[in-house]
């Protein structure tokens, strides 16, 4: 999950990380008022921060100054709405202005080729750092940091003398990099990102930016990151197919799909999207994988989901019986429909294959469901959900 820099912010000063003070708001009224009250710190001058979770604000526009309370709140009103690389700007952030002398860049990330972490900095911050890794590779220094050991004074210092700073702001930067290695470490963050890290003209270090991006796969150590979920933005069928259990991505055809194995799963959307070529360009809506079981509960939770789809025309359930045999999908399949009560009012092609898939077959055939259209091959029934999707 990739917070926006207002959350990396709180996070940061937890941490102990040097940040200024921010405080978010929806409305021009809101802004004024976080101006009025932030403002007096830095001399009256504020920021007006769009928060959208994209780089690249300033440049589009959405990060500028207010000398005044009434500039923020003419700068908010401007900014709120927003349109920042296909982002709507829903709410700004009004943080302290300050004097900078110099940007740096500081990076934490996961770096999976080579098993490993690996922290990037550079004297020359501020701008896209992807461009100046390209024009000037030298001037971004990269330093591997051991998962198990992080960053020590030692490590801390080695990443400074890479980047080429002089000793005495090396020295400044080195605990703000202890620091930050403790936001990756605690948070169970697999991003990091400080651009600009800035210096001040009075010498102090400052995380003037922050991206973090935390791994949901330790969501289990972090009750407290729940919280920082962007509910405007999850998919409502997506976010009930969490609440679920169930391994569900929203697409944009009209085509259900449900399967047991992520790789057979793959493998359907691929093959009903060739298929429905042929049928004016019908496509998957969704990417649904049940697992391994198949119970009629998961069943009747996935189907619920995917007839919940106003998109979706037709549903192809494509279960290869392996250890849940064939016969145990098909009386999964039967409980579902059971259970829907009639909500299943789309066709529901069914193939299934494996282990026992006579007895599977069977099943359905007796169960003789109105809705059930029960097809032998994958590429047939791909074929079937296509075409009744386009009628
Ligand atoms: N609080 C602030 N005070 C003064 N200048 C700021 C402040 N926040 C950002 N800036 C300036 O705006 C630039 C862009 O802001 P930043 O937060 O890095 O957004 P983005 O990376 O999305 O463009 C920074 O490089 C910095 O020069
Ligand atoms: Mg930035």
């Amino acid at each position: 999950m990739d917070l926006f820099e207002y959350q990396a912010r709180d996070i940061f000063e937890a941490h102990g990380v040097p940040v200024l003070a921010g405080k978010t708001a929806t409305t021009p009224e809101e802004a004024r008022a976080a101006a009025e009250e932030i403002g007096p710190k830095s001399g009256g001058v504020t920021v007006v921060k769009a928060q959208v979770k994209t780089g690249g604000r300033g440049k589009a526009g959405g990060v500028k100054v207010a000398k005044t309370a009434d500039e923020a709140e003419q700068h908010a009103r401007a900014i709120l709405g927003m349109d920042i690389k296909g982002h709507t700007v829903g709410i700004v952030m009004i943080a302290q202005g300050a004097r900078i002398a110099e940007e740096y860049y500081f990076s934490l990330l996961l770096d999976r080729a080579n098993r490993s972490y690996l922290a990037m900095c550079s004297k020359e911050g501020g701008m896209e750092i992807e461009q100046l890794a390209v024009e000037r590779p030298e001037a971004l220094a990269k330093v591997a940091v051991d998962p198990n050991a992080g960053i020590d004074d030692a490590k801390a210092q080695e990443i400074v003398d890479a980047a080429g700073f002089d000793a005495e702001t090396g020295a400044k930067i080195v605990p703000v990099l202890k620091s930050l290695w403790e936001v990756y470490r605690d948070e169970d963050a697999t991003l990091v990102e400080v651009n600009p890290l800035v210096k001040t003209e009075d010498g102090d270090i400052i995380a003037l930016d922050g991206k973090v991006t935390l791994d949901a796969n330790a969501d289990f150590r972090h009750p407290d990151h729940a919280a920082l979920e962007d509910k405007s933005a999850t998919d409502p069928l997506e976010a009930m197919a969490k609440e679920k259990d169930l391994n569900y991505v929203k697409l944009d055809g009209s085509v259900g799909i449900i399967g047991n194995g992520a790789g057979l799963v793959m493998s359907t959307l691929d093959v009903v999207a060739y298929a429905g070529e042929e049928f004016g360009g019908q496509k998957p809506a969704n990417f649904l994988d049940i697992g391994g079981g198949a119970s009629a509960e998961v069943m009747a939770n996935g189907l619920h989901i995917i007839l919940g789809d106003p998109q979706v025309k037709s549903v192809f359930v494509n279960v290869f019986g392996g250890i849940t045999a064939c016969d145990a999908v098909a009386n999964g399949i039967v409980g579902a429909l059971e259970k829907l009560g009639g909500e299943e009012n789309k066709p529901l092609v069914v193939r299934l294959d494996g282990n026992n898939v006579e007895e599977g077959r069977r099943i359905l055939a007796e169960f003789n469901h109105p809705h059930v259209i029960i097809e032998e091959t994958m590429d047939g029934a791909a074929r079937k959900a296509a075409e009744l999707a386009s009628k």
